[in-house]
């Protein structure tokens, strides 16, 4: 089959090498941005006749075409051509093919630079909306959850040693505090996305009278790009979008740490329920957390992408340069991913049970009341420093004789400081949390502040991204 003329080849006397093709082309991938790509070029075709740079009827066949191919692709009947190097190239070949020459006034003023940029920024403002949405499911699981477990005592670790015992809501109310703050990073992010570079041509704007804040109006931007040379060559959107996604997904991934922690038979605090957990195929007894661990998996692949993004940009003079097509696949790859692994993770926190008597009973071990013992002697006047070493003094001697404090006497205390009283003895792990009533710590009082503060931010963060 003979191949069609390429829309750029004027100048050209060869055609192009085969291999040049296939390693320059895009379009296995940026065929994702077909519906951005479309409604740029109707935008433009409405502007350039309200502008009167090309005439009425004309625009209507090119957007009648295009509607037409929209309409193909959605549908699955649409051939790409893949003599054509890109998106843009794919569906301007296919507009002349169903309209003929008249196609040829569409690229009026345009550049593929420009028109890249604010596909790829349609695009990302309509994944971000999607992350959002994710987002504000997870955080009403975590919510949902602090609700139920607000009264479940849990052990709390410092090192991965057992340090002071927790409610578990309290826990979950950090991922929440976690997951607020990427929350604002993308609703911050949109604003700076939301940017129209179309009118900047290949570099230097378009030599035409383009009225631009009638195409940005027509593509929902809020605003349009202030210098040409900045717009056809900026993606810090990608490197906003890869990085408050990497940071996203390290959260995830310290949670879906947790998550296997808990789940060993080791910690034995959670179990996770047989449709979110998977079997091994030579070890009858196996029931291995999976889902988690491919979550903290794939935060490799997000983090490896932002550094691909800063890594491409670090080098790179202005304007346009080839290279910025190495943009898309990661980004793609990184909004997929953490779609992908908030959906899920909500899923599987949703598909825990917590072994509470086990949790209770771990959340005092190691010794973990020995701060609420050393406070105890600094509330009767011992200074800090003294009641800690006091208190190291009756770990010691507990460990050395394989016991817990619980099954010390009153008499036992009073050998290591006169100041100890009866009330010693009613220590346990509700009134160590308890004890830490203050804004921020784990007590009953403020877990239920925070659980009320959460509900609050979390409506409010519904209204702001609607
Ligand atoms: N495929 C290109 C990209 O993704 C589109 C812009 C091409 N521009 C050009 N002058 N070759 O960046």
């Amino acid at each position: 089959m003979k191949k069609k003329k390429k829309l750029w080849s004027g100048a050209f006397q060869l055609a192009t090498n085969a291999d040049v093709e296939t390693f320059t082309s895009s379009l296995s991938f940026d065929k994702a941005l077909f519906q951005e790509d479309i409604s740029c070029s109707i935008a433009h075709a409405n502007m350039l006749n309200k502008q009167k740079i090309i005439p009425q009827d004309k625009a209507k066949k090119i957007i009648d075409g295009l509607q037409i191919i929209l309409l193909k692709i959605e549908q699955g009947s649409f051939e790409f051509n893949t003599d054509n190097e890109d998106i843009h190239m794919s569906i301007e070949s296919s507009l002349f093919e169903l309209i003929g020459d008249d196609a040829g006034y569409l690229h009026t003023g345009r550049s593929r630079n420009d028109l890249i940029a604010t596909d790829l920024r349609i695009y990302s403002r309509v994944a971000t909306k999607e992350i959002l949405n994710q987002l504000i499911a997870f955080r009403e699981t975590l919510v949902e959850l602090a609700t139920q477990e607000r009264l479940t005592i849990f052990p709390g670790y410092t090192h991965m040693q057992n340090a002071q015992p927790i409610l578990l809501a309290h826990h979950f109310l950090a991922y929440e505090e976690m997951m607020k703050r990427d929350t604002d990073r993308f609703i911050e992010l949109t604003n700076r996305i939301n940017i129209m570079p179309l009118g900047s041509g290949a570099l230097a704007g378009s030599g035409y009278d383009f009225d631009r804040p009638y195409l940005a109006k027509q593509l929902n931007f809020d605003k349009i790009s202030k210098n040409s040379m900045d717009a056809v060559s900026d993606r810090d959107f990608v490197f906003d979008i890869n990085s408050a996604s990497a940071i996203c997904m390290v959260h995830l991934s310290r949670l879906a740490e947790e998550i296997i922690l808990w789940a060993s038979s080791e910690f034995n605090l959670i179990s996770i329920h047989d449709d979110f957990a998977t079997g091994s195929s030579i070890m009858p007894q196996k029931k291995n957390p999976d889902v988690a661990e491919l979550v903290r998996g794939k935060s490799a692949r997000v983090i490896g992408n932002l550094m691909q993004i800063l890594t491409l940009l670090k080098g790179l003079p202005l304007t346009y340069n080839r290279d910025l097509q190495e943009d898309k696949e990661s980004l793609f790859d990184s909004i997929d991913t953490i779609i992908n692994c908030l959906s899920i993770t909500n899923g599987l926190l949703n598909s825990i049970t917590i072994n509470k008597i086990h949790a209770e009973k771990l959340a005092v071990q190691g010794y973990a009341l020995a701060t609420d013992i050393a406070d105890y002697l600094t509330k009767k006047g011992v200074p800090f420093r003294k009641s800690h070493e006091i208190v190291g003094k009756i770990v010691l001697h507990c460990s050395n004789n394989n016991i817990q404090f619980s099954e010390l006497s009153l008499e036992e205390y009073k050998n290591f400081n006169i100041n100890f009283e009866s009330d010693i003895l009613n220590l346990d792990a509700l009134t160590s949390i308890n004890n830490r009533d203050l804004p921020g710590g784990t007590a009953v009082n403020q877990i239920e502040l925070s659980i009320r503060e959460a509900s609050h931010q979390l409506k409010q963060d519904i209204q702001k991204i609607k």
